[in-house]
Formats: structure tokens, sequence, C-alpha cells
């Protein structure tokens, strides 16, 4: 194996702590604690056991956990007037209502009634625009969590061809606006691309966001380029279950110059960032200097 592991888990250690530093800091200064409410809709057990992961973290950065939980058959009216107490709550700085929703409430009508300066997730469609035109926004926890990691490993990315495999509108979109900030040549592939191995294979930078399991193999990979995988996927094989990305870690970090590995990449990212945002949005909020180094 010759590509450098990116360790996920310790960069997010790192970006919990600056956190910790500077709510200390604004609880010290200002008498201000950042507050985060999570929405839970219904009792998904994947969806409860990372809403916990949340909370319990945000305590850990010194921050306000707020926790909301309501029944599978929540209405779309009372859910709204939730969303709306909480915008008006000046105690609570970000607020996240925890994706997928139950199918009879309209996940667009409910993530654009967030206060866009409190959508910590950054769905709203107008963190959607500012950051499409290059404006201050609130920018989604994942593709933030693997710039941050990009920046750390390459210090510029300017010119680089990027390849981002996936065209979600959570990781696969924001995360090639924000590659194409840092001035990389980005192109998205998705299951309609042509020849979609030669492309990636002239990537600097391969970002794997499919949710395909180990569909990016050691031959779709330029040697030595970076490879950031997304994709968290739960298979089973030899009588056990197991998680796996979207790329083929073996055969990839054979030809990679640094790979994210599956757990332990860009999974920890994801809540370090929204720990982030969060801490973001008091900032802003209150007028404040925003902290260095944890926004895009
Ligand atoms: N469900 C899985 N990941 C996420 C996320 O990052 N944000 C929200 N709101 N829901 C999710």
């Amino acid at each position: 194996m010759n590509a450098k592991i990116i360790d996920g888990k310790a960069f997010a250690t790192k970006v919990r702590q600056k956190v910790a530093e500077h709510v200390a800091r604004l609880t010290a200064d200002h008498d201000l604690a950042p507050g985060l409410a999570v929405v839970l809709v219904g009792a998904d057990p994947a969806s409860e056991v990372y809403v916990r992961s949340k909370g319990k973290m945000t305590v850990e950065v010194g921050m306000k956990s707020v926790e909301h939980k309501l029944a599978a058959d929540t209405s779309e009216a009372d859910l709204l007037a939730l969303i709306d107490r909480l915008n008006r709550d000046q105690t609570i700085h970000g607020i996240l209502v925890q994706l997928p929703l139950p199918n009879h409430l309209n996940e667009d009508l409910v993530i654009n009634a967030i206060d866009p300066a409190k959508d910590v997730d950054g769905f709203h469609i107008s963190n959607v625009g500012l950051l499409a035109t290059g404006q201050k926004s609130m920018v989604p926890c994942t593709p933030l969590g693997c710039l941050m990691m990009l920046r750390d490993h390459h210090g510029s990315l300017s010119g680089l061809n990027a390849v981002v495999v996936g065209r979600s509108n959570i990781v696969g979109k924001p995360m090639a606006q924000l590659l194409l900030r840092d001035s990389c040549t980005v192109t998205i592939a998705h299951s309609r691309t042509k020849e979609i191995e030669a492309l990636c294979r002239g990537a600097d930078i391969l970002v794997a966001a499919v949710g395909r399991p180990e569909m990016i193999t050691g031959d779709w990979v330029k040697p030595g380029a970076t490879v950031i995988d997304v994709g968290i996927n739960r298979v089973e094989g030899d009588g056990k279950s197991k998680l796996v990305g979207d790329v083929e870690f073996d055969s990839a970090a054979k030809v990679a110059g640094a790979i994210t590995p599956v757990p332990g990449g860009v999974g920890p990212m994801t809540i370090a960032c929204l720990l982030a945002n969060t801490l973001t949005a008091a900032c802003r909020a209150n007028g404040l200097d925003e902290p260095e180094g944890l926004t895009a």
C-alpha cells in the first residue's frame, strides 16, 4: 500500500478542539453559548444513533444542545410551528432537521422554513444560491469536511483537476461548488456519464459520493491522486456485516497518493463541521469575528 491514509477521525478531533476553545472564549468574554437544535421526526434507528451522537458532541464542545423528537405522524403544520419557534429563539443559533423525513412531509418546504442564518446544514435555497455565487453562506457539513481535509493535504487546490462522482444536493453539487471556488477544474460525473473510468483517471482529486459499495476501483484512479470517499455502505460478507465506502480501498490505495478510509475518513468530519457551522452561525448572529480555519 502506497497512499497516505488521511485520518479523518484525528482531523475531526482537532476541529472539535478548535471549536471548543473558541466556544470557551465566547462564553468567557461574551457570556454566549452557541445553541444547536436537532429535530427528529419518527424513530428510524440509524437516525436516532446519529442524533444522539450529535447531541453528545455538542455538549462536549461547550454548546447548548436541544433535541426535539416528534412522532412519525407529526403534521407538517406542527413541524413548521416548531421551526418557527426555533427561528425566533435567541438561544438557538443552529437548526438541523434530520433527513430523511417521513413521506407525508415535504422536505423542501420544511428545510426552506428554517431561517437561512440558522441553517447549519446549508440546505436552504438561499444558502445554495449564496454558495453558487461565491457569497458568504452556511456550507453543507460533509463537503466542508472534505474541503478541510483536501486543503490540509494539498495547501492550494488551484488548477487541480477534480472529479466529483455523484450529483446529490447534499454532497455532490455543493462539493463541486467548493472545489470550483478553490480554483479547481471541476467535473461532476454520475450514472449517465460516458467513459466514467477514463474521466476519473484524469482526476488529481477524486471525490466519490454515489452510495454504491466499492464502485470505484484502483484502475479508475490516477497515480498519485487524492481520493476522498464519502460513501458509507453496510455490506454482508463472510457471514459478517461491515462498512465499506464507494471506493474499493485496497486497490485504490495502491495507486492513490492519499486516500480517506471508511470508516474513519469523511464520516467523523461531518459532525465536527456541524459544530463548526453552529459556532460560525452564533458568531455571525452576534456580530463577532468568525472562527479561523473552520469555514469555507
Ligand atoms: N441525514 C443524514 N445525514 C444528514 C445530514 O448531514 N443532515 C441532515 N439534516 N440529515 C441527515
